[in-house]
């Protein structure tokens, strides 16, 4: 069978690679893909962004399956747009996206359904925002309702930042739309997680657990990006707390929908915000898979991963099971320099091993032009490696990241190092 993954990062890249090692898929087409995918003989990049043009690909290459990557297509309807044509597609139509595309639906829908969140309140009128951060104080956290790329959220540590964040966003119109109504909201303090499931509409089916490192620098410093390395599993989401997450988060949240008259379908990422008590509350609902999540998720998913989609699509959830790689996979991200600002392109990428049984590198804004590969976004490259302790899996990963070179390649060295702390932690208490 012929298969379409519909984006061009780094978790498109994982997704295509993983459905790609099934006996019964012939190709993978990935639209529009990137470097890694074009190099990759079982994967072919087309050349379509328009989600009309894209069923009518379908149509005519007879694609069994679609899945859609990144949440810009999926709110704007994409779904919606292949079921009506009678294609079988995984995501969320654009009424579910919601959960992702405004965060105010988010707030008020985790608000009538007692899913824990942190307290909030939504605001259009600057004076009033502004007023609330008085009331309120610092630590606080303001948000753009709508989708920003990862730029719509600022932790203000002071009152000058919270006031500045408001203006930017309702006066300054600095992300338009997206930022034309904000979500002020209590600031909370813990360690995050990512929590990822698949959900066909009623039965839901949890993927491995994982964390992302959402910082530029080492020790969680510098400006927020889209991820600069994640692993999977993550210690801090023990058999207890998942139980409570799907209880309580997971479960709520697609019982909610379906009684809203949104029936949810597609992968749901809640993140999540763990005190020190180890009580899980909701930070944000992704529609979509993390990036860079999925690149360490499906280096350990084993089996066929195209089986699994299929009974997605199909409400057959229920009768599923995952089975992973019991090691640790762990991806760092290399970036291109002056990411996140403004990323450079055009800079030759050199030395990128071939894939082992304990390392792989996902690609994500690279380019392949008369066979030379060169970056094109501000996340490179993710190179992720296995091994039975998260250490190994870190000298796997660095041993890798050390034969790659471009210039301005920027990259964090210490992913995992919250894992790395607990286990001594529990060695020693
Ligand atoms: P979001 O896009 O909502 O996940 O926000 C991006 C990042 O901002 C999160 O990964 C957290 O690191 C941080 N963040 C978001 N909401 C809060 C909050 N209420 N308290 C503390 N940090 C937050
Ligand atoms: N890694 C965070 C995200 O995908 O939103």
């Amino acid at each position: 069978m012929k298969l379409l993954v519909v984006g061009s990062g780094g978790r498109e890249h994982a997704l295509a690679w993983k459905l790609a090692q099934s006996p019964r898929v012939q190709i993978v087409y990935v639209a529009p893909g990137n470097g890694g995918t074009a190099q990759d003989e079982r994967l072919r990049n087309v050349d379509i962004t328009d989600p009309a043009a894209l069923a009518d690909f379908v149509e005519a290459e007879h694609v069994a399956l679609t899945v859609i990557g990144p949440e810009a297509p999926l709110a704007a309807g994409i779904v919606n747009l292949f079921r009506s044509r009678g294609l079988k597609v995984f995501g969320p139509t654009k009424e579910a996206a919601q959960l992702e595309s405004s965060k105010d639906f988010a707030k008020a829908f985790m608000k009538r359904h007692n899913i824990p969140t942190a307290e909030y309140e939504t605001f259009t009128n600057a004076a009033a925002a502004h007023a609330y951060v008085d009331q309120k104080g610092t630590p606080i956290v303001i948000k753009a309702d709508g989708l920003a790329a990862g730029k719509g959220v600022v932790v203000a540590m002071s009152d000058d930042e919270a006031h500045e964040a408001i203006d930017s966003m309702l006066e300054g119109n600095k992300l338009g739309d997206a930022g034309a109504r904000v979500v002020i909201e209590e600031f909370l303090a813990g360690e995050e997680a990512s929590f990822i499931v698949m959900v066909d509409g009623k039965h839901v089916l949890a993927l491995a657990s994982s964390q992302d490192h959402k910082r530029l620098l080492d020790g969680d410093k510098g400006p927020n990006t889209g991820g600069m390395g994640a692993y999977s599993p993550a210690p801090i989401v023990t058999p207890q707390l998942h139980a409570r997450v799907m209880r309580e988060i997971i479960l709520p949240t697609v019982r909610g929908m379906e009684n809203e008259g949104i029936r949810y379908t597609g992968f749901l990422y809640a993140g999540l915000m763990i005190d020190a008590q180890g009580n899980p509350k909701t930070l944000e609902f992704n529609c979509r898979m993390g990036d860079p999540e999925t690149q360490p998720i499906m280096a350990r998913l084993k089996g066929d991963f195209s089986k699994i989609i299929e009974m997605a699509i199909d409400g057959k959830l229920d009768g599923a099971e995952l089975d992973w790689d019991r090691r640790t996979a762990l991806g760092v991200v290399l970036a291109a320099h002056n990411y996140p600002e403004t990323p450079r392109k055009g800079d030759r990428i050199n030395g990128i091993p071939a894939e082992t049984g304990d390392a792989v590198t996902f690609h994500a804004g690279t380019t392949l032009a008369d066979g030379k590969l060169t970056t094109s976004g501000g996340r490179v490259l993710c190179v992720v490696g296995l091994a039975d302790t998260v250490r190994g899996a870190q000298s796997v990963v660095y041993d890798t990241v050390n034969q790659i070179s471009f210039d301005g390649m920027q990259y964090r060295r210490d992913i995992g190092y919250r894992a790395v702390n607990r286990k001594q932690a529990e060695r020693h208490g």
